[in-house]
């Protein structure tokens, strides 16, 4: 700890007042808060709309696998310009789903990245498959396809990159690594609704596509998920997969008068419900607007923070228009007397809902138990874990509450400048 620590704001000491008169007085402090109240980092907005929608649905006969879920399927694989789409109960389920369809199975390899929830890795474990991390680009931390290269062997069936804050991944390289192995790509796009990638949509690219309805994303259900393909052989055995492994559904036998139905493979209870359909129809049809909301925002953030020489702003790659599920902020360590968490902190006091995306999933207690990773083995994933912070970003922010999150990230990263 240097001499003068105590003249570092957020160094807190009962015995020593900490503010230089250089610097506004953080809320960590004792100063006053940008805000009065607390700013999450992410929100769902829900209408009259939204609840209506959800209420027709409870008035009607069907609560689970009705007329909504192919609905909600149908408008969804429109809008993403996929031919197929499979709802899941959840983003996590889908990405089982979409790891069953691809076939992956006990002694198989999935190559994914290590700067991801870790629903993205646990899915090829669900399999019995083993999932191989490859390191991230610096710019993007999505999957660097030279590491992905290095990593491939006859044991990988597939690859599973990841859309980092709604970043598309480098797909055509990522693709084209996958034709030359014979491999399937299984694109984890739960960030990245709406995202395009060299005027693509996410969703129509990749073998599966996967994404998530959790309240925090562009279009919420409570819990969803859904698989985008155009394969048929995939749709089928995803249909399959998220109920019981059963050929037929239960609108479909009531319709043709049958009550036979078979188990044809192992499979779970992963249907989401009409109710939680209905809901995503009313939201898909605000898609377009949430979307234009968050890149506003995610313009007003850039314009700010490339400006500001303590913090790094989101990349952006040319052929690619983001979703911006996250805006994942660096700090540049080098220009501040302080660390991340200490940021963090205050930020959290200046009643800015800060949040941390992604601690490296090699690095949770059960991959280090299950396959002795000791850190060190990613640095690029590693290293931008330690300035990443996820500044507020949901549709539903009004300008005020932007300008607050840029207020007080200059408030901080000035009182801790170097
Ligand atoms: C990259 C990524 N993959 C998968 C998931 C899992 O989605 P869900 O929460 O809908 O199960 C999430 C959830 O936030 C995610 O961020």
């Amino acid at each position: 700890m240097p001499e003068t620590w105590h003249l570092i704001p957020g160094f807190r000491s009962c015995s020593m007042p900490v503010i230089s008169s250089k610097y506004e007085a953080l809320a960590v402090d004792g100063g006053t808060p940008v805000r009065k109240t607390l700013l999450p980092y992410g929100r769902q907005s829900i209408g009259e709309d939204d609840i209506q929608s959800v209420v027709d649905v409870l008035r009607s006969d069907w609560l689970t696998t009705g007329p909504r879920v192919t609905e909600f399927e149908e408008a969804f694989a429109a809008r993403v310009q996929a031919k197929y789409a499979v709802s899941f109960s959840s983003g996590t389920a889908a990405l089982h789903g979409a790891a069953f369809a691809a076939g992956l199975r006990p002694g198989d390899e999935a190559i994914t990245a290590p700067m991801t929830f870790a629903a993205t890795a646990n899915c090829v474990l669900y399999q019995g498959a083993t999932p191989v991390f490859a390191d991230v680009s610096a710019d993007t931390l999505n999957l660097d396809p030279d590491q992905v290269e290095l990593r491939i062997s006859p044991r990988t069936r597939a690859l599973l990159p990841v859309d980092y804050a709604g970043h598309p991944a480098d797909l055509d390289v990522i693709l084209e690594l996958a034709v030359r192995h014979g491999l399937v790509v299984i694109e984890d796009a739960c960030h990245a609704l709406g995202a395009e990638y060299r005027g693509r949509l996410t969703g129509s690219i990749a073998d599966l596509t996967v994404f998530s309805f959790h309240p925090v994303k562009h279009l919420a259900t409570g819990e969803g998920g859904m698989v985008t393909t155009n394969r048929a052989e995939y749709a089928e055995a995803l249909r399959r997969f998220r109920n019981h492994g059963i050929s037929s559904d239960a609108r479909q036998r009531q319709r043709d008068g049958q009550w036979h139905y078979e188990m044809v493979a192992l499979g779970f209870n992963y249907r989401l419900t009409d109710i939680a359909c209905a809901l995503g129809l009313s939201q898909l049809k605000k898609l377009e607007a949430n979307l234009s909301r968050r890149r506003e925002i995610a313009a007003r953030y850039q314009t700010a923070f490339r400006a500001l020489a303590e913090v790094t702003a989101p990349a952006i790659r040319t052929e690619v228009n983001p979703a911006w599920h996250l805006y994942p902020i660096r700090l540049n360590l080098e220009r501040l007397r302080t660390n991340r968490a200490q940021v963090f902190q205050a930020l959290r006091a200046e009643n800015i809902g800060v949040n941390v995306h992604y601690i490296p999933v090699h690095l949770h207690p059960y991959y280090r138990d299950r396959f002795g990773y000791r850190g060190g083995e990613y640095p690029v994933a590693e290293n931008a874990y330690e300035r990443l912070i996820s500044l507020p970003m949901f549709h539903g922010m009004s300008d005020q509450d932007v300008d607050d999150v840029i207020a007080a990230v200059k408030k901080v990263t000035l009182a801790f400048a170097l």
